[in-house]
């Protein structure tokens, strides 16, 4: 099948998902609201925020401003950690739309498992859903022992598990967990936060930005998406926004996948959930 920027991803309860959005961790101010406008121009449809980057506002704004209509654009956010529990994340839910100025999510996380909050915020989400304030609701920073938890306590599955995931960090078990469950894997720091790619050294990995004609960043991006996850890669430089986007025109063979799969150094970029 061939993917385009507008290939979605059927989640469990039927709703699609875009394949490809703009994170946008440290976009802040009118340089942060000019990148998204700028995105949402050349043919992104998923914007990824949460409370914690305090942005929810400019996202807002782009979306006006770029005149898209809202069922067009596909919108996460996510609690933060002390916002956790059920009624205070019911609030920092609202608190959410209204930054935003929007009347539903259309995907809403939780960031990080708290401790003896999580499941109490959980069932905050799946309130949410049910009141159809939400469209979809899922988890971040869940590695497998959480996602078991998870299967248990829940009366809504999740649909989404966002995670740091690339190459050089290729949780295989999760993503194979996931899939057998039906959760859509989210790649979070796609590009290792920018700490590799400008530092490629593995002589093949050069090689294949040479015979594919694409930078390390669109390398790594298309065999995220290969592997069938989404991702939300991040930047506030139009070259790189769109460099970003330019990896629909070619795919990787399946030997070339085979050698990123086997680059893996566990290298996370972010905190480790399994710590
Ligand atoms: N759920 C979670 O806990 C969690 C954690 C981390 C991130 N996230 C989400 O995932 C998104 C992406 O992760 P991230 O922002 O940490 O990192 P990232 O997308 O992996 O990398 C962003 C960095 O790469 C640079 N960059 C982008 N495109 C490039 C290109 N084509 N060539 C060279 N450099 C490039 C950016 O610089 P410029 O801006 O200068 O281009 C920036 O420094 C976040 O924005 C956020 O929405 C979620």
């Amino acid at each position: 099948m061939t993917l385009t920027i507008n290939s979605t991803l059927t989640l469990t309860n039927s709703v699609n998902m875009p394949i490809f959005g703009l994170g946008t961790y440290l976009l802040t101010g009118n340089p942060g609201q000019k990148a998204i406008e700028f995105a949402l121009k050349i043919g992104y449809r998923l914007i990824d925020t949460a409370t914690l980057y305090n942005n929810e506002k400019i996202v807002g704004n782009a979306l006006r401003n770029s005149k898209i209509s809202r069922d067009e654009v596909f919108i996460t956010s996510k609690v933060w950690n002390s916002d956790q529990g059920y009624s205070h994340t019911i609030k920092a839910f609202n608190k959410s739309l209204s930054n935003l100025g929007v009347d539903y999510m259309d995907l809403y996380l939780i960031h990080w498992p708290v401790k003896g909050k999580w499941v109490e915020t959980w069932h905050a989400l799946e309130e949410l859903y049910n009141k159809e304030k939400i469209r979809a609701i899922g988890v971040s920073n869940f590695y497998i022992p959480y996602l078991k938890e998870l299967f248990q306590v829940a009366s809504i599955n999740p649909m989404v598990n966002q995670i740091e995931f690339h190459p050089f960090l290729y949780k295989k078990d999760v993503l194979k967990y996931c899939q057998e469950k039906g959760i859509v894997l989210e790649s979070y720091a796609p590009l290792t936060h920018g700490y590799k790619i400008n530092d490629i050294k593995s002589t093949q990995f050069l090689q294949m930005m040479e015979k594919y004609n694409k930078s390390a960043a669109q390398l790594m991006l298309r065999w995220n998406i290969q592997h069938g996850n989404v991702i939300i890669p991040k930047s506030i430089k139009p070259t790189h926004i769109r460099e970003n986007a330019d990896i629909f025109d070619f795919s990787i063979s399946v030997d070339d996948i085979q050698f990123l799969d086997s680059i893996n150094e566990d290298f996370h970029s972010d905190w480790d959930p399994s710590d």
